[in-house]
C-alpha cells in the first residue's frame, strides 16, 4: 500500500476546473456555451511587455532566490505611485504567482485563518492542504459581500489567545467589491487591537471602474499587513506566472525562512519574465492608459449585465473592480426547488445543461451550498477585438456588446431566459 498525505488526498478539484472540462467537453462536440465560468483576462499583454521577454529570452541564468534586486526596486516604486503603499524593496519577493507566495505565506505562519464568505477559492483548500485551521466569518449581499468591523470585532471578543491572520481581497473575486477607505480603516484598528496579521490580495487593485487603483488596508495597518499583486490580472499576463508580495515591518524577522523555503522549492522565477516585468512594473504611460481602457470595457460590460439582470429580479453584487460579480437566484427560489434543485452546484449544472450558461457555484466560495449564488466571470470576448472597436468609438452599448462581445450578449439573454421560463 503507498501512503499519502490524507489533507492533501481530502482535496476535490475546484469547481473552476470541473466546469472548464465541462465547457470544453460540450465546445468539442460543436456547442456554442457562454463561458461565465473563467476569470482570465481577455486582454493581450501590452506589446512593450512582449518586446521586453523577447530581448531577453537569452537570459539563462538562474536569478537570486527572492528576485531580480531591479525588479524589487521597480516594485516598490510601482507600490508607491501606483498603489499608495510604502514597502521597502529588501523586503520584497518575487515568486511564480501570487499563488505560490500565498501558499508559502500560510505554510509558514501558524495561525487561525480568518476568511470572509465570498472569497477566492484556494485560500481554503490551501490551508487545508497544512492541516490547518479556517474560520468563515459571514458577510452580506446588503454591502457587497464585505467583511464588516462589527463582525471581525465580534469573532475577535469570542475567540480571544489566538493568532489570527485575515486574508482580505480588493478588488474581489469573486464578487467584484472595493473596500473603501473608511472601511478600510475601521477594519485595521480591530486588526491592531487583536494583533492579527493580514494578508492582503491586492492582484486587482488597478483593474479599478472609477479610480487608477485601489486602497490598501496597508495603508492604515502597515505594520502587519502582506500585500500581494503581480503580473497576472492588471497586466494581462497570468501565464507568465510572475507574482510579488511585500512583507512588512513588523515580519521582516521571517527574511530567512522565507528565503530558505523559496531556494528549497521553486529556487527563482524565470529570468526573462523577471526582466519582462520591470518594463511592466515601471507603469509607464503607454501601459498605465491601456490598463484604463481595459478597466472602463469592463465597467461598460458589468453595468450592462447588472442593469439587465436586476431587470428581471435576479440579485446582482455591484463590481467596482476586477471582472467578477456574484448574482443570485434567491428570489426564485421555490421555483428552483420545485425543479429537484436545492444545491448552487446543481443549479449551476442545470443551466448550463439546458442553456449552456456556465456559471461557478458559491460552494467554492464558501457559501452554504443551498445559497443559489454563483460567481459570474465577464471575461468571454475577444479582448484584441474589443479594445480596436473601443478605440475607434469609445462607448460600450448594448450594440456594442452585441457585435463585439456576442458570447455576453447572448448569455445573460439566456440567463434571463432561464428565469422567464421559471415563473
Ligand atoms: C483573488 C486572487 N488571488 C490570487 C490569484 C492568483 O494569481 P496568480 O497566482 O496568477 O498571481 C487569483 C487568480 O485567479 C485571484 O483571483
Amino acid at each position: 500500500m503507498i501512503l499519502i498525505n490524507q489533507h492533501i488526498k481530502k482535496l476535490k478539484p475546484s469547481a473552476t476546473l470541473a466546469i472548464n472540462q465541462k465547457v470544453n467537453a460540450l465546445r468539442c462536440k460543436g456547442e456554442n456555451v457562454f463561458h461565465f465560468g473563467f476569470g482570465q483576462s481577455p486582454f493581450p499583454i501590452h506589446e512593450s511587455i512582449v518586446d521586453a521577454l523577447k530581448a531577453n529570452a537569452n537570459n539563462n541564468h538562474y536569478l537570486p532566490t527572492i528576485g531580480l534586486e531591479m525588479l524589487r526596486q521597480t516594485i516598490a516604486e510601482f507600490l508607491l505611485k501606483h498603489q499608495n503603499i510604502t514597502a521597502d524593496s529588501n523586503y520584497i519577493y518575487i515568486g511564480p504567482g501570487s499563488k505560490e507566495l500565498l501558499y508559502q505565506t500560510i505554510l509558514i505562519l501558524d495561525c487561525t485563518f480568518l476568511i470572509p464568505k465570498g472569497s477566492w477559492v484556494s485560500y481554503g483548500p490551501q490551508i487545508k492542504s497544512k492541516n490547518g485551521k479556517y474560520i468563515i466569518l459571514e458577510t452580506s449581499l446588503d454591502n457587497n459581500f464585505k467583511l464588516t468591523t462589527d463582525t471581525l470585532k465580534a469573532y475577535c471578543e469570542a475567540n480571544p489567545n489566538q493568532q489570527k491572520a485575515l486574508i482580505l481581497n480588493s478588488p474581489n473575486n469573486p464578487t467584484g467589491a472595493v473596500y473603501t477607505n473608511e472601511e478600510l480603516e475601521r477594519l485595521a484598528i480591530v486588526c491592531r487591537a487583536n494583533d492579527i496579521i493580514v494578508l492582503s490580495d491586492e492582484i486587482y487593485s488597478q483593474i479599478n471602474f472609477t479610480e487608477d487603483f485601489s486602497p490598501s488596508i496597508s495603508k492604515f495597518y502597515p505594520e502587519k499587513t502582506i500585500v500581494f499583486g503581480g503580473l497576472s490580472k492588471v497586466f494581462s499576463a497570468g501565464g507568465y506566472r510572475l507574482g510579488f508580495m511585500a512583507l512588512p515591518k513588523d515580519l521582516h524577522f521571517l527574511h530567512n525562512t522565507y528565503r530558505s523555503i523559496f531556494s528549497e522549492t521553486f529556487s527563482a522565477v524565470s529570468s526573462p519574465i523577471q526582466y519582462a516585468a520591470i518594463k511592466a512594473f515601471k507603469m509607464e504611460d503607454d501601459i498605465k492608459n491601456y490598463i484604463k481602457d481595459c478597466s472602463i470595457i469592463l465597467k461598460g460590460i458589468s453595468n450592462y449585465i447588472a442593469t439587465k439582470l436586476k431587470g428581471v429580479s435576479i440579485e446582482c453584487t455591484e463590481p467596482q473592480g476586477a471582472f467578477y460579480m456574484m448574482i443570485g437566484f434567491n428570489k426564485f427560489k421555490n421555483e428552483i426547488n420545485s425543479l429537484g434543485i436545492i444545491t448552487s452546484e446543481e443549479l449551476s449544472n442545470h443551466i448550463l445543461e439546458k442553456f449552456n450558461v456556465a456559471l461557478l457555484p458559491v460552494s467554492d466560495f464558501y457559501f452554504p451550498e443551498n445559497e443559489l449564488f454563483f460567481r459570474l466571470a465577464f471575461v468571454d470576448f475577444d479582448g484584441q477585438k474589443v479594445m480596436r472597436a473601443y478605440n475607434s468609438r469609445p462607448f460600450i452599448s448594448e450594440d456594442f456588446l452585441q457585435k463585439y462581445c456576442p458570447n455576453i450578449y447572448g448569455g445573460i439573454n439566456k440567463v434571463i431566459e432561464f428565469v422567464k421560463k421559471l415563473s
